[in-house]
């Protein structure tokens, strides 16, 4: 972390918004949650999480005592119980007569489309899990997932969760290098991937990252599973690579799901730090499950007979894992799955997909909706939209503007909209309005949710008053947080645990209203947040510095208007290097580290602009003083330098950057 302090500044005119919208009497009544669950929640937290793991999820064997808190961080949930993760999402609806009901409307990118009932997922995944099981992959065994968003993405994540596999999705936007460096931490002994996807209409290849992952001897893989789905051809690795159909094909449709200890792996996330390597993010079964089962029916206010959801999140983050796979399907909801961009082939696609399968919940991030508000209201304005009931933003702060928007052009000026916090970490929803309850307000996310412990603290760690800023954190275990960092408890511990004695350092800057309404105000470490994907300054600067031509690499995250933030570099190139020469030189330099990110990385990393520089400013003490490149990069004067070890490198990089 660095030891940049709350730049509130630019947010101060986020706490003038007085808008309010109270819910509709008509909402409130029949909502599934009213104000009394607060203080139910207050009187006993512990107690009422108890209640909420058993009203949401079938116990195979039930829980003997709720929270283990007695070697924190290292938290236990639900102690003794045993629960399938599969089972909750699928047998169990099946069972119930449910089988018929839609659990999946996939829309593929070129207009395919297909409706699969819970009965049918129900018996994709049986065959998954057995098809795994055959394939060697056992209780505890990792298995990377690189997948577009295609219902196979959804199956191969509950076949592993069914047999206690544990899943490893890489966002299939990430490069070969980073799904090598995943599969090796996870030592992951299964890849499920696909030939590829569709952009744009066009095929766009996947198997190829992962045979380059795979290029090298000494990785754990013993087979990888091919979806055909752009039905491209690629190239095959006898022996090691098996067709997806194939193998379902010749998998019973017969499995019994046995329940799994509460504390048992579900899965691991990589998500960025503030450090190059990224964390492999552990969650485990039951906490997990009745978190994102309890806040998926709370905060959208989920009636499974009616509601169609649609969460537009790729499985690849762990939004698409929270609220696509787990707790939707954990509460038997209808949803939409969709494969493509929202621009293709048109930049109605999003609205014309709510308007035919009348998609009443809609959640989605800030920057989409940016986007969607600079196409124009008329868009939108040519559907049918009228079946939306709720909004639900997530991923970054959402400005007033866009709330409004949102509010106005896609809810009708009467869809209640929830602004949800919550990190790859926390698991679940941590903090939002309660859709039938609070009176919402533009670019807040307001409220702490019922049993979950969130305050602003100051630099000493105590809670500041309402009106005033510091950072977020979370004074209590909570049931869907992580575990600890897959390989290195430690750094569990570091990372989060450190900043504030026994509690949970989010690494987000808060602010808290008058009314003690809690603003979010961005990271206050080296994690930029880049279309709501997280992406480490450090991370980028090391791929940066692995090019030969680059001595030293500083990266910031610049306020962009539709992204949030956007990636600048600030590099240092090497006086002995092999530099491309003559006028169009600096572009070819640039374009060349630009893609060597792209491939490090994958392409959300790579930066928007890169300046090469003389020097970069730095303290005495050697660390680069990243709010001055800031100040730079939003085109602000860097104002006082005098705190560097050399004060004229400012100067210099502006004279630089002015020829
Ligand atoms: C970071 C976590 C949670 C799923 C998507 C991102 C930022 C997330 C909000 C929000 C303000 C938000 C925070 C957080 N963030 N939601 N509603 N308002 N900021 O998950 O990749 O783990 O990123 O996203 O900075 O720390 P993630």
């Amino acid at each position: 972390m660095s030891n940049e302090t709350v730049r509130g500044d630019a947010f101060e005119n986020l706490l003038r918004e007085e808008r309010q919208f109270a819910p509709s009497q008509e909402f409130a009544a029949v909502a599934n949650v009213h104000e009394e669950i607060y203080a139910e929640a207050n009187a006993d937290r512990v107690a009422f999480w108890a209640e909420q793991a058993r009203k949401h999820l079938t116990w195979s064997k039930d829980f003997t005592q709720t929270l283990d808190w007695s070697n924190p961080p290292f938290a236990k949930w639900f102690v003794g119980g045993e629960v399938n993760a599969a089972y909750n999402a699928l047998d169990r609806h099946v069972e119930a007569g449910l089988g018929d009901r839609v659990a999946i409307h996939f829309e593929g990118e070129p207009g395919d489309t297909e409706t699969i009932t819970y009965a049918d997922l129900t018996e994709r995944v049986k065959r998954a899990a057995n098809a795994f099981e055959a394939l060697g992959v056992a209780k505890g065994d990792r298995v990377a997932v690189y997948l577009p968003m295609i219902p196979e993405a959804v199956v191969t994540m509950l076949a592993c969760a069914r047999i206690g596999a544990i899943h490893s999705v890489v966002f299939g936007g990430f490069s070969a290098e980073a799904l090598r460096s995943r599969i090796d931490d996870a030592e992951a002994k299964l890849v499920v991937t696909a030939d590829g996807t569709f952009r744009r209409g066009k095929p766009s290849p996947l198997k190829p990252a992962v045979d380059e992952a795979l290029s090298e001897s000494g990785h754990t893989v013993e087979h990888v599973v091919v979806v055909e789905r752009n039905k491209q051809d690629v190239a095959w690795t006898e022996g090691r690579d098996l067709r997806w159909s194939e193998v379902m094909d010749s998998a019973s449709p017969e499995h019994t799901a046995v329940g799994h200890d509460a504390e048992h792996p579900l899965y691991i996330l990589y998500t960025s730090g503030t450090t190059g390597r990224p964390k492999g993010i552990l969650h485990t079964t039951g906490g997990y499950l009745t978190q994102c089962a309890f806040t998926h029916s709370a905060v959208f206010d989920l009636k499974p007979e009616t509601d169609v959801y649609w969460c537009t999140a790729d499985i690849g983050w762990v939004t698409g894992h929270s609220y696509v796979t787990y707790g939707p399907l954990v509460n038997g909801a209808t949803q939409v799955i969709y494969e493509g961009t929202p621009d293709s082939p048109h930049q109605g696609r999003w609205w014309e997909i709510v308007q035919k399968y009348k998609v009443s919940i809609l959640y989605t991030a800030p920057t989409a909706i940016r986007t969607m508000m600079k196409w124009g209201s008329d868009i939108p304005a040519q559907y049918d939209l009228s079946s939306i009931r709720v909004l639900g933003s997530v991923g970054e702060p959402i400005n007033p503007e866009a709330w409004m928007w949102y509010r106005g052009a896609i809810g009708g000026n009467t869809a209640p909209i929830v602004d949800t916090w919550w990190q790859t970490e926390t698991g679940a929803i941590m903090v939002a309005p309660l859709p039938g309850v609070t009176a919402t307000k533009p670019g807040s996310a307001q409220v702490p949710l019922p049993g979950i412990a969130v305050d602003v603290v100051d630099e000493a760690g105590n809670s500041v008053p309402n009106g005033h800023g510091g950072f977020l954190v979370v004074r209590e275990p909570w049931p869907s947080m992580l575990r600890t960092i897959w390989g290195d408890p430690e750094r569990f511990k570091d990372t989060y645990w450190s900043r504030f004695e026994g509690t949970y350092f989010a690494g987000d800057g808060a602010k808290k209203d008058d009314d003690g309404d809690i603003w979010l105000l961005g990271r206050v470490d080296d994690v930029m947040n880049v279309s709501g994907h997280r992406l480490s300054t450090t991370e980028i600067e090391s791929a940066l510095v692995s090019h030969p031509w680059v001595a030293e690499a500083a990266v910031v995250g610049a306020a962009d208007e539709t992204t949030g933030q956007a990636v600048v570099a600030f590099v240092i190139l090497r006086g002995e290097a092999d530099l491309p020469t003559g006028e169009d030189a600096t572009d070819a330099i640039v374009q060349t580290l630009r893609t060597h990110v792209g491939h490090e990385i994958g392409p959300i990393a790579k930066p928007r602009h890169i300046l090469v520089v003389p020097e970069l400013p730095k303290t005495r003490s050697g660390k680069i003083m990243r709010r001055l490149l800031k100040d730079v990069a939003e085109g602000r004067d860097p104002g006082d330098a005098t705190t560097l070890a050399d004060p004229t490198v400012m100067q210099k990089i502006a004279e630089d950057l002015r020829n």
